[in-house]
């Protein structure tokens, strides 16, 4: 029992303090995953010893007190909190009280996503918005009225009808949509300033402004999800007609919110948005299950701190806290050195990770992460993971900042940065391994030479036992040559299984490779110019000099003027070009090409189409169902289309598939035309 006790008042007051630097600070120092646990862990502790609860712990209370900026608001009924399930069981044992103490069978829910931002509460009386309030503590929260205000979402005056309800509340979430958050921080950046931690931080922060102009310039946006006080309506007989209402008074409900039976329909529900969540404009971090129904949602009532009629069902936390062990540093194939961190291997986002990256110098300086450090590192769909923040209560008294190394650690080079760059870069050239290898697994990558097998492994292998110098070495190898390459690495490693390391296996390997390489003798312009390397010449602008210019040799003999007059290449890119085609090792690398019999067709530069979409830019984005984005692109290429990456107000058209995210927000913000798959089907039929 003293334990108990001791144990109860430890975990009292980690959680006041997560709540303060939650709510107050907008400073988290523990994850959403670590804090539920303690939460948990203070609530098991109370059902054990009832006689320690006590009416202000925080399993009694939602949020943090009010900070004392602002006035403080009373609400009306007060705001709650949601339960939450971690897992299938725990939905089910949800479903089943409900089915239990209501008598349905597979009651109807309604379904919606869980929305990261931050709980408000807009009162409007005879139609107009009079006051708006945060959670606070769930009972008396903080009046952002003239904030809210500056959020173009939120109705200042209710839509629909001569007779608005006497009182109105709705609640909702206020969110900053990711897209936004991403272009803040790219101006902030940009201009010095400091950047927002993350898209909820960004809202919550912005929200909470003494200066309401500060927070007109944030992009936030709302979304409703319930109602509070209401006098003078009749309300619909469910939560999910609640919510149709709502929209039709002019306030937006994503989207994605629906109903459905038992708990076979929570859990497809929760699946499928699973799976579309990193297409979603916003984040979020579950979904949320409401009984439907409002006389069903009154027979079930409330606990202390939230509804027993909802449930959140989270995600797996996609932020985890770990130590870093090392700063190491990463040479690219255009030398650019990038950091990365070691770190303790910890679960996030349901897979083990032990390194993530730094993007550049910068970022290590902005978020000063050490040696030692303990970090919060997130994890967010296939994207490698990324550094957040450092917990700098816990840093090492004896740590010391991260530099960047002086050398090269694969060559010895210096690393050098430009004024006003923000990559380092080493110096070596193709002088440097690193950069060597780069540029070999980038020439055999699936769209530049394609050469199947080829990948960074055995391209290290093969310039660490100087097998090859450039990447016309390639064509020069045989199966000999991978057989001993092969003999080497297993003798260095001594990792392999016995079978693999000699005899039929490893013949067939080596085979298959040297004709994957042979195979790829016979390719395109294009690829080729891609599979070269040149800084800024992607795969779509090696597309447009291969057309423009039509051969290899009329492309080398151009000049600025000349490459300046091919659509979208301005004088970076040009100088690029320029400056590539004038090294003699490049031009010796291109001849040994061709002498090995790499070949592709030339022919006359195509300069001007008359397709009907000649002189369009098109930009696909989304998933298509009845082919893939490059099969759609190659054929509105051949109709004279151009097809570009990303959204710009030279776009002539967007064409919008499943999950379709920032860019198709960005097409609608500039009011382009837009198509869905439906309309590109039956155009491409027409033509
Ligand atoms: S309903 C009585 N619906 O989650 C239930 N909340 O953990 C009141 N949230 O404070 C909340 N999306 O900030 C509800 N679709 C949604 C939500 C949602 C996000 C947040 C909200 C709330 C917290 C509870």
């Amino acid at each position: 029992m003293a334990d108990a006790a001791r144990r109860h008042a430890e975990l009292v007051a980690r959680i006041r303090d997560a709540n303060h630097r939650y709510y107050q600070l907008d400073a988290p120092d523990i994850t959403d995953a670590e804090y539920d646990l303690l939460l948990r862990e203070l609530e098991a502790l109370e059902a054990a010893h009832p006689q320690l609860v006590q009416p202000n712990s925080p399993s009694q209370r939602v949020g943090d007190a009010p900070s004392g900026k602002f006035a403080q608001v009373k609400h009306a009924l007060p705001m709650l909190s949601l339960a939450n399930a971690f897992s299938d069981t725990e939905v089910a044992e949800f479903v089943e009280r409900i089915e239990r103490e209501t008598g349905d069978r597979a009651p109807v829910f309604s379904v919606e996503p869980k929305l990261d931002g931050l709980a408000i509460s807009l009162r409007y009386e005879h139609g107009v918005f009079v006051r708006g309030a945060t959670r606070g503590d769930g009972s008396t929260g903080e009046d952002v009225t003239a904030n809210l205000r500056t959020v173009k979402s939120i109705p200042m005056q209710l839509a629909g009808g001569l007779f608005p309800p006497a009182v109105l509340e709705v609640r909702g979430e206020i969110i900053m949509p990711r897209a936004d958050f991403e272009a803040y921080n790219a101006r902030a950046c940009a201009e010095g300033r400091k950047p927002l931690a993350n898209p909820r931080n960004g809202a919550a922060g912005s929200l909470r402004q003494l200066d309401a102009a500060v927070t007109a310039q944030r992009p936030l946006a709302f979304y409703a999800y319930a109602l509070g006080e209401v006098q003078g309506a009749d309300l619909p007989a469910t939560h999910s007609q609640t919510l149709q209402w709502l929209r039709q008074l002019g306030f937006p409900v994503s989207p994605e919110v629906g109903t459905a039976a038992g708990l076979a329909g929570l859990l497809a529900y929760y699946q499928s948005i699973g799976e579309r969540r990193d297409g979603l404009p916003y984040d979020i971090d579950g979904v949320v299950y409401k009984l439907d129904r409002f006389d069903r949602q009154q027979e079930m009532g409330f606990v202390s701190r939230a509804p027993r009629w909802a449930i959140a069902h989270k995600f797996p936390a996609e932020e985890a806290r770990t130590t870093v062990e090392a700063i190491e540093v990463n040479v690219g194939r255009t030398g650019a050195v990038t950091p990365w961190v070691q770190m303790t291997p910890v679960q996030v986002g349901g897979v083990t990770v032990s390194r993530a990256t730094l993007h550049n110098a910068d970022q290590i300086a902005r978020l000063d992460v050490r040696v030692g450090d303990s970090v919060i590192i997130r994890r967010a769909g296939d994207v490698i993971p990324e550094v957040v923040r450092v917990v700098e209560s816990a840093r090492p008294p004896d740590s010391v900042p991260w530099q960047m190394p002086a050398h090269c650690p694969d060559c010895g080079s210096a690393i050098e940065r430009e004024v006003g760059e923000v990559v380092a870069r080493c110096t070596g050239g193709l002088f440097c391994p690193a950069q060597r290898v780069q540029a070999v697994v980038h020439f055999a990558s699936r769209r530049a030479m394609d050469i199947e097998g080829l990948g960074e492994r055995f391209a290290q292998d093969l310039v660490a036992f100087g097998l090859i110098q450039t990447v016309a070495d390639l064509y020069r190898l045989q199966v000999a040559d991978f057989l001993e390459m092969k003999r080497r690495a297993d003798a260095r490693d001594d990792s392999t299984p016995a079978t693999v390391k000699a005899g039929k296996i490893a013949d067939k390997w080596a085979q298959n490779l040297v004709a994957a390489i042979d195979a790829s003798r016979n390719t395109t312009l294009e690829r080729l110019l891609f599979a070269l390397g040149i800084s800024d010449v992607g795969e779509s602008t090696a597309k447009t000099l291969a057309r423009h210019f039509g051969s290899l040799d009329a492309l080398m003999a151009a000049d600025e003027a000349a490459l300046q007059q091919v659509p979208d290449i301005g004088p970076v890119v040009a100088a690029h070009i320029l400056h590539f085609f004038a090294q003699s090792h490049n031009c010796e690398v291109i001849a040994g090409l061709r002498a090995h019999g790499v070949h592709w067709p030339e022919g006359a530069p195509q300069r001007a189409s008359d397709g009907p979409l000649s002189g369009k830019t098109v930009v696909l984005t989304g998933t298509l169902e009845s082919m893939s984005r490059d099969e759609a692109g190659a054929r509105l290429e051949a109709l004279g289309a151009r097809v570009s990456g990303s959204v710009s107000k030279k776009t002539t058209l967007v064409i919008a598939g499943q999950a379709a995210g920032s860019k198709l927000a960005k097409a609608q913000d500039l009011g382009l035309e837009i198509w869905d798959e439906a309309q590109l089907l039956a155009f491409l039929a027409a033509q």
